[in-house]
């Protein structure tokens, strides 16, 4: 596609603020977790501003339950469960996509597969899953029978869940169920097969009970940092979330991305690599500065330190004096977006306070402060020069941070050609340009 008419896509990260201390704000609303009316509210203002898709994170359990003053201090915990609250908000919007999180790692397979499959129908077509293996050890505590089990064989079983998955969906087909009154036949069974996978971790004979997507397939997003989230994403993501704090790293992330989906026989087009964005927005680039700044005050250290320890697997923090240099971590102990903090912290000679407020604030997400201007020019320079295929916007507070983005920001982006005015289709499929290509499968 050419740059005149290649259009950013947008999602919005919804559930509640992203900046740590961000519910502490005066302007937050923190009902989302209890009130589904604000849900609609906000559902509508995003479908308005023609935003590709929201997009629910979720983890299964609330985070550090056993950790109590940090469980005291941590926003969250009282979210809805996201597919039964898409379900919901499908009724209430026509264009939106709706994509969530379900991770690989505890639950079945086949579970996963039908619930998105049956949101998918029930919204037209406009269901994204959102794919991860999931780094809270609290998950694996939900499950009975399930460890938390390291990062690499949280991929491989992750790998071979989607496969399953897609062997599921592809199990029935277009036409499966012909409901033919005077034949007698209720399905064809050239279009409904078993699938009889039989691998390392799961046993799946299929088919899958529903109907088959109204979008071909529902989109797969995929959000991980590491070699073996790159390596699962750029063979099966339609959308990326991830987060890049610099132009660059974000280019060199998207190369690479692309590169690897061309040696999985894939059109890198067909990927849209989609970093987080966090927006703050002022009169001037002072106010907006200030904003920032005052909302870094309510940080919670502890939480902060309980979040960040998280990435840094068995090095332990605890005591290590807050206004002291961030410690020298070694790099087989971080995990995931750790690696980000740890590499700012030497870099930058930063302390364990400073490294605990930056990654509270964005968490290594781009954080975009200023002007409507400056954040124009900001995401287009990143869209137009290779770095991103779009943005999942991310509230700092929540919901007014999405609120000023709609009002000002998109208007900016649809003057200057870089977003849709009107939806092109009624799939989300249709409106990411993320057509209904075969995914390879991990295995044969
Ligand atoms: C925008 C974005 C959204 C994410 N959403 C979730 C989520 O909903 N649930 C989850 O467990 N991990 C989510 N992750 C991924 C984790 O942060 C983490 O990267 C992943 O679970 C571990 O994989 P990795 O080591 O490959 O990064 C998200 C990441 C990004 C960038």
């Amino acid at each position: 596609m050419n740059g005149a008419t290649r259009k950013m896509k947008l999602g919005a990260f919804c559930g509640g603020s992203y900046h740590q201390a961000g519910w502490r704000h005066p302007d937050a609303d923190n009902a989302f977790g209890q009130d589904f009316a604000p849900w609609v509210e906000l559902a509508h203002r995003l479908e308005a501003a023609k935003f590709d898709m929201m997009f629910i994170a979720d983890t299964a359990s609330p985070g550090d339950a056993e950790n109590p003053d940090v469980f005291r201090y941590s926003a969250g915990g009282d979210n809805f469960e996201p597919m039964t609250l898409l379900a919901a908000l499908s009724a209430h919007t026509t264009h939106l996509g709706l994509a969530a999180t379900i991770a690989t790692s505890y639950r079945p397979p086949y579970d996963a597969a039908r619930e998105i499959l049956s949101l998918d129908r029930i919204s037209g077509g406009r269901v994204g899953w959102n794919i991860v293996t999931g780094i809270s050890p609290d998950d694996a505590a939900q499950y009975a029978d399930q460890n938390f089990v390291p990062q690499e064989q949280r991929y491989a079983r992750g790998e071979e869940f989607v496969d399953v998955v897609l062997k599921l969906w592809d199990s029935v087909q277009p036409g499966a169920f012909p409901r033919d009154k005077e034949g007698g036949a209720y399905k064809d069974l050239d279009r409904i097969h078993l699938i009889r996978h039989a691998g390392e971790h799961y046993r799946v004979r299929g088919p899958l009970k529903g109907a088959p997507s109204p979008q071909g397939r529902p989109v797969l997003i995929q959000a991980g940092q590491s070699e073996e989230g790159r390596a699962m994403a750029s063979r099966v993501a339609e959308a990326i979330f991830t987060a890049q704090s610099t132009f660059e790293q974000a280019r060199a992330f998207r190369d690479d991305i692309r590169a690897r989906a061309v040696a999985w026989g894939r059109n890198p087009d067909h990927v849209k690599v989609m970093p987080g964005a966090l927006v703050v927005l002022g009169e001037t680039r002072e106010e907006a500065q200030a904003r920032w700044a005052e909302l870094d005050t309510r940080i919670d250290l502890r939480a902060a330190q309980a979040r960040l320890q998280l990435a840094l697997k068995a090095y332990d923090l605890s005591g290590h004096d807050l206004d002291a240099p961030f410690p020298d971590v070694p790099p087989e102990s971080v995990v995931s977006r750790g690696r980000h903090h740890v590499e700012a912290a030497k870099r930058e000679g930063l302390t364990l306070r400073q490294v605990l407020i930056r990654s509270s604030a964005s968490n290594a997400h781009f954080a975009v402060i200023g002007t409507v201007k400056d954040v124009a020019d900001e995401l287009a320079h990143w869209f137009e020069n290779g770095a991103c295929d779009g943005f999942n916007i991310m509230p700092a507070v929540n919901p007014t941070s999405f609120e000023e983005f709609i009002e000002k920001v998109v208007p900016e982006l649809q003057n200057r050609g870089l977003f849709r005015t009107e939806y092109e289709g009624t799939t989300l499929r249709d409106n990411l340009e993320a057509p209904n290509a075969p995914i390879p499968l991990s295995k044969a």
